[in-house]
């Protein structure tokens, strides 16, 4: 099944490794991945690698990861790991080309993508979380009308730094 996602200014749609060198941009910014579960990727090459590796954790009958098009560029990436399918339990996660931060093109994916979620799954619960200095991401998760549940304290690393992980979900049972 192929799924496109529209919104008013962008698309978002499956990955494909012709979007290599556009991500290329995305994924060797030490600024987009320093609060990810990502590294540093240099070449096209490990894009594509980066890709396939995408592309075969997308659920076939239910695609969970896309690309983040506006005007036919890739800019960014979103999509849910996905944590527990029979019992309709989702991550989520974004990436944004720094050229494009600030402009609400993260709010506006994720509100669509959400409604993707909705449509097949009306009882999804989404399980999402940011690193406490991650100001924007959480930001965004407030923005969706997510809950914050409690921190994680020190639950990310990254370089040796340990930070706290803020947790949010749309679980109406978590209090
Ligand atoms: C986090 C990220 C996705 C935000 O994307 P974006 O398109 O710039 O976000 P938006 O423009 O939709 O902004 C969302 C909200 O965050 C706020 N915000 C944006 N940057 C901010 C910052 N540096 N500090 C505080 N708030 C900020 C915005 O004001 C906006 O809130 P508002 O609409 O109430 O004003 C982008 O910065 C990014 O890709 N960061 C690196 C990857 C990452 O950290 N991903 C999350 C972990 S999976």
């Amino acid at each position: 099944m192929i799924v496109i996602i529209k919104t008013e200014r962008l698309q978002l749609v499956e990955f494909d490794t012709k979007y290599a060198l556009d991500l290329l941009e995305l994924w060797s910014d030490f600024e987009v991945i320093k609060y990810t579960y990502m590294s540093l990727l240099n070449s096209i090459n490990e894009c594509k690698c980066k890709i396939e590796m995408f592309i075969n954790y997308t659920d076939e009958k239910f695609p969970n990861n896309f690309v983040i098009l506006l005007d036919n560029k890739a800019i960014g990436i979103i999509g849910s790991p996905i944590i527990n399918m029979e019992n309709e339990n989702f991550g989520l996660y974004y990436q944004l080309s720094r050229t494009y931060w600030g402009q609400g093109y993260i709010s506006e994916a994720a509100k669509a993508y959400i409604q993707y979620l909705k449509d097949v799954f009306p009882n999804a619960i989404i399980n999402a979380d940011a690193v406490s200095i991650n100001s924007a991401s959480i930001a965004i998760l407030k923005k969706l009308g997510l809950k914050q549940t409690h921190i994680e304290k020190e639950g990310f690393t990254f370089n040796n730094l340990k930070l706290d992980l803020v947790k949010f979900t749309n679980d109406v049972y978590v209090k």
